[in-house]
């Protein structure tokens, strides 16, 4: 017999190029885990609506089981009649459990149980990502405890602006991915929402409780409370590739400063051999590639979310089949994302940081904000301190020297009672030690930032 889902009502058979358009078990075979779990829960739902009974239910259950098994070996034969996932497997236990595999579609329709099987994936996507997204944390939270001295120009404009200290800076990454992770545990809410026993889209007649359904399946917080909503929204889909999105775009950030600080010009840091490759004409070379795909991966995720979002505009109310396009977006914006996280991790973790290049980068021109705040101290308004310092600058360099070499008559030019004591600005460790505001570069300030981030990220995990 013929194992397709549907066609008694249909006199010819499907055209071969529209079956290989529509099918979609070449991809959404990953789904075969969830839409086990979520089968096999219907099958317990349907025994206790007294649909089918307990020795009916156990063998949908074992088929259910063994079929779980085969896909995760590797072992399971796909047939040609196997249009999704869905179909394969109720094929398959059909083979091995028998007729009463005819029964386990009661009541529920393919768009609640995609609608089910697609949230779990969703929800253990999430928590993985989230975990990668930490393990990128502890790395540059590793780095931050090894340089929370360690002084580099800070910029902006990608011009040298102030001094900052690297722990300091590898923490500004640590605050983003935060962010991202409390965003995917959030978008989580959201994909916890139970639509199975929605039907095909008004509900089903059949008696099923949901909520002794809900109770089985452990992943889920409550029940979609409108049967329309729940067979036709994907938000879920399009939050998760957003929280990717983004995800992407702060690792690309990452990724240029990486990319940046490596070039011979600055010199600040070396990417481990592992992490970078070499070229095939230039012997010298090595370069970041892993930070380069990293930034340009950045692309794909974007990508992925904007083509959901563009399947989803314009959708009528309620299931249409244009929501199968949803699936392999998002499995790439996953795969990419994952590899991504945890090369990113590692390529982070064995960086080296070369503390004297980032040194001799720091020049006293970074210290002319300290020279004015200097002047404010002893009384001067800070715009004319400003201005006084803005007249230092040109008059070093007219003399062609540094600040600190420029004379103290020539201070005295511009403020008549300062003395020596003045040329103190010129300390890079002193100006960064300064900067103790709350969320301030000073390392004492970086020390107490993490001692929170050990809390938040090992303690309480
Ligand atoms: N493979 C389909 C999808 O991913 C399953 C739902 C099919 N439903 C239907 N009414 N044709 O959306």
């Amino acid at each position: 017999m013929s194992h397709q889902l549907w066609g008694g009502r249909f006199s010819a058979p499907t055209a071969d190029d529209m079956r290989q358009y529509n099918d979609s078990f070449r991809f959404d075979r990953r789904l075969a885990d969830v839409d086990i779990t979520s089968s096999i829960a219907w099958a317990r739902a349907l025994a206790r609506a007294g649909l089918i009974s307990a020795a009916e239910r156990d063998a949908l259950v074992q088929g259910l089981q063994q079929i779980r098994q085969e896909f995760a070996r590797d072992r399971f034969e796909e047939q040609p009649g196997d249009e999704d996932i869905h179909t394969a497997v109720e094929r398959r236990l059909h083979e091995i459990a028998g007729p009463v595999a005819l029964k386990l579609h009661t009541g529920r329709s393919r768009n609640d149980q995609v609608a089910a099987d697609f949230r779990l994936f969703c929800i253990g996507a999430a928590e993985k990502l989230r975990e990668n997204v930490r393990r990128l944390q502890l790395a540059l939270l590793q780095q931050a405890d090894q340089h929370v001295e360690t002084l580099l120009p800070g910029y902006t404009h990608l011009q040298r602006a102030q001094p900052i200290t690297f722990g300091h800076w590898c923490l500004a990454y640590v605050e983003m991915l935060e962010r991202d992770r409390r965003r995917l545990e959030d978008a989580s809410v959201r994909m916890r929402v139970l639509p199975l026993g929605s039907g095909a889209l008004s509900g089903n007649s059949m008696g099923v409780d949901r909520e002794e359904l809900l109770a089985d399946l452990a992943e889920f917080d409550s029940l979609t409370a409108n049967s329309l909503d729940a067979v036709s929204d994907r938000d879920f889909v399009a939050e998760l590739l957003f929280c990717n999105a983004l995800i992407g775009v702060h690792t690309s950030r990452l990724a240029e400063d990486l990319i940046l600080y490596s070039s011979a010009e600055f010199g600040f840091v070396t990417l481990a051999d592992a992490y970078s490759t070499g070229s095939s004409l230039m012997p010298q070379k090595k370069n970041p590639d892993s930070m380069e795909l990293l930034r340009g991966k950045s692309g794909r995720l974007i990508g992925d979310l904007v083509t959901v979002l563009t399947v989803l505009k314009g959708l009528s109310m309620t299931y249409n089949k244009d929501l199968q396009e949803d699936k392999e977006p998002l499995f790439d914006s996953f795969d990419t994302l994952d590899l991504g996280l945890r090369t990113a991790a590692a390529a982070v973790a064995t960086l080296q940081v070369n503390a004297e290049r980032m040194a001799a980068a720091l020049d006293d021109s970074m210290l002319a904000t300290d020279l004015a705040d200097e002047l404010v101290r002893q009384g001067v308004a800070f715009r004319e301190a400003h201005g006084k310092v803005g007249q230092l600058v040109r008059r070093a360099e007219e003399l062609h020297v540094a600040l600190r070499d420029l004379p103290l008559i020539e201070y005295q030019a511009v403020q008549p009672d300062l003395d020596a004591s003045i040329y103190a600005v010129f300390d890079v460790d002193r100006s960064a030690r300064q900067k103790n505001s709350i969320g301030g570069t000073a390392p004492i300030r970086v020390a107490e930032q993490i001692a929170r981030w050990r809390k938040l990220l090992i303690d309480s995990e």
